[in-house]
């Protein structure tokens, strides 16, 4: 994946930890400087190095952490470049995610080699809505669920959102009545 992803996950250490934690993840996951050039791209053995220094020495269970991460992107994508980009793929969860295929498109135009998933609203209503998501990698659900998790937050909407995974795809559930009871 793309060295913007690296950056985002030390930029989360430093916020959640501090910087001598980040330097034993470092260590540990036998990445160095040359790993976090935003504009270029590594294979996921490295980047799920990375991940597996963060839950080693965090101590966090892998899912907690890809949730967290996931969560936190969404606020670090839009403190980068890519601001204007976020903001105008729109400004509600449904509008957002119907957009997302064509916004992760025109992202590629600056990162050729990203190899980038597809998300497609199904269903939509005031108390649910469903979106299929498809990638070529696997084991990432908890990652979409904080990403998903982490669009609401910056929606100021509310919903539970759950997964199942499917033979060729997974499907993810917003319930905002669940939220709305709790
Ligand atoms: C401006 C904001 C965003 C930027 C710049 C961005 C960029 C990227 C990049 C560079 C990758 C890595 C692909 C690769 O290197 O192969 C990626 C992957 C991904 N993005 Fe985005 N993205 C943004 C917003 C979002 C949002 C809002 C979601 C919400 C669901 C999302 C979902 C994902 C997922 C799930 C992946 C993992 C790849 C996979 O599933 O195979 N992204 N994105």
């Amino acid at each position: 994946m793309y060295g913007m992803i690296h950056q985002a996950a030390r930029e989360m250490v430093h916020t959640v930890a501090d910087a001598e934690t980040w330097s034993v993840i470092l260590e540990k996951s036998g990445l160095d400087e040359e790993h976090f050039i935003s504009a270029q791209t590594y294979t996921d053995d490295v980047t799920f190095a990375l991940i597996g220094a963060i839950q080693g020495v965090t101590g966090m269970p892998i899912g907690d952490l890809l949730a967290a991460f996931g969560r936190y992107w969404i606020e670090f994508a839009a403190s980068t470049s890519y601001r204007s980009v976020m903001e105008m793929a729109g400004n509600d969860l449904e509008s957002l995610l119907n957009n997302l295929d064509r916004m992760h498109t025109s992202i590629k135009s600056t990162m050729p080699d990203a190899d980038m998933p597809s998300f497609i609203v199904v269903h939509s209503d005031a108390q649910r809505l469903e979106v299929e998501y498809r990638s070529s990698r696997s084991g990432l659900e908890m990652f979409v669920k904080g990403l998903l998790e982490g669009l609401l937050e910056r929606f100021d909407d509310e919903g539970d959102v759950s997964f199942d995974v499917r033979e060729d795809h997974v499907a993810f559930t917003v319930d905002r009545r669940a939220a709305k009871v709790a």
